[in-house]
């Protein structure tokens, strides 16, 4: 397993629009277990693949707290069959986006159809964090960022905090 560097904002790749993958072989599920170990060194609930660069419909997730058993979720070409009407508002934050948290509102429940490791096609209900937490995951597949739901205003001084960042380490280099 290797850790991968995580791309931050403004990077041009997070806003790709990722390729499906049309098989689960060695190479995919190398890339599953690279971005857990990504995200668990984070450490982080969520990580799509883009994040790491790699422009293919994957995303890992654990909701597991601290000290529990960890529960890793690969999902594969995920996709969103149903939304509620019933919506919720959660504080989000982002790997790429670090030390920055914004309330989103979005669908409570989903219901998500994607393709495990073992190749196998399933659909699960899913509610609470971990519903928040797919659909801003499969966002990223998208090149969709959570900021994107916020207000202009606030979604400008975001990007413009991490526009300066960018220049300046730039500039250091
Ligand atoms: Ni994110």
């Amino acid at each position: 397993m290797a850790k991968r560097p995580i791309l931050i904002l403004p990077d041009e790749r997070l806003r790709a629009i990722a390729e499906p993958i049309d098989k689960i072989d060695d190479e995919v599920k190398q890339l599953a277990k690279d971005m857990l170990e990504t995200m668990y060194d984070a450490p982080g609930i969520g990580l799509a693949a883009p994040q790491i660069g790699e422009l293919r419909r994957i995303v890992v997730m654990d909701l597991a707290k601290e000290g529990e058993t960890p529960e890793p979720i690969v999902m594969v070409n995920p996709e969103i069959l149903k939304y509620s009407d019933e919506t919720v508002v959660t504080e989000e934050g982002c790997l790429s986006i670090p030390e920055l948290y914004y309330d989103v509102e979005r669908p409570a429940e989903i219901t998500v159809r994607y393709t495990d490791l073992d190749g196998k096609v399933t659909e699960r209900d899913a509610g609470d964090r971990l519903a928040i937490c797919i659909q801003h995951e499969i966002d990223h597949l998208d090149g969709v960022l959570y900021i994107d739901y916020l207000s202009r205003l606030k979604r400008d001084r975001v990007l413009k905090k991490f526009q300066k960042a960018e220049r300046l380490s730039k500039k250091a280099s």
